[in-house]
């Protein structure tokens, strides 16, 4: 798999971790990101794995920014791309190219966007959470693999309520990754479902 991040890369973290283990069923062939000097990407650097930028700000068009990332990512030719943590809207050239996943953090469809702690907090909910979901052309609009809710405390502030959605975002996305990785998956529709008769080693 090909990682995409924008920051801390707590997540990619998490993956590569799990993926230390060849029982895990998938190899972190790269990490991708959208803007310089991410720590995420130092992280990566350090262990080893490949890293590549694909600065958003280079280019005049998205659509341009757009092909240069599918570009950059085929050169690893993954089974599958995970957005763990990026905040750029991948577009067409990607989505059309690549299998995608992207974690959420709030209980999609509610709240989708850039904000989504924050959005939530100001809206009043007493759960919210995170969501796995394969990518679309839309915003956060794909098919859903799974969820899980995460109660809102009285007096909770965004960073606080982020940090308690990322403690069980990082399992979610290191079992989902996982199954998808060793069970393979089906997409009907809207519906997800693991296993497949051709399953491989997502690479
Ligand atoms: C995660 O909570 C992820 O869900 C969120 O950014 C955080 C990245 O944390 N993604 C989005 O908000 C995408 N719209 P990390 O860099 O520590 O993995």
């Amino acid at each position: 798999m090909v990682v995409l991040i924008s920051g801390t890369g707590s997540n990619m973290s998490a993956l590569m971790e799990a993926a230390k283990d060849p029982a895990y069923g998938a190899e972190i062939v790269a990490v991708g990101t959208d803007r310089e000097g991410t720590r995420g990407i130092q992280v990566a650097e350090a262990a080893g794995v490949p890293t590549f930028v694909v600065p958003f700000r280079a280019f005049a068009e998205r659509s341009e920014w757009d092909a240069a990332m599918s570009d950059r990512i085929a050169e690893y030719t993954p089974d599958l791309v995970v957005s763990a943590g990026f905040m750029r809207i991948l577009g067409p050239a990607v989505v059309g190219r690549h299998q995608a996943v992207n974690i959420h953090p709030a209980l999609l469809p509610s709240f989708p966007g850039a904000h989504a702690v924050r959005d939530a907090l100001a809206h009043g909910v007493r759960v919210t959470g995170t969501t796995i979901h394969f990518l679309d052309e839309g915003i956060d609009s794909g098919p859903i693999i799974d969820q899980v809710a995460v109660p809102v405390e009285d007096g909770d502030d965004e960073a606080g309520l982020h940090e308690r959605i990322k403690v069980v975002e990082r399992r979610m996305l290191v079992d989902t990754v996982g199954r998808l990785a060793r069970e393979g998956w089906t997409i009907d529709g809207r519906h997800v479902r693991f296993g497949r008769t051709d399953t491989k080693e997502i690479r």
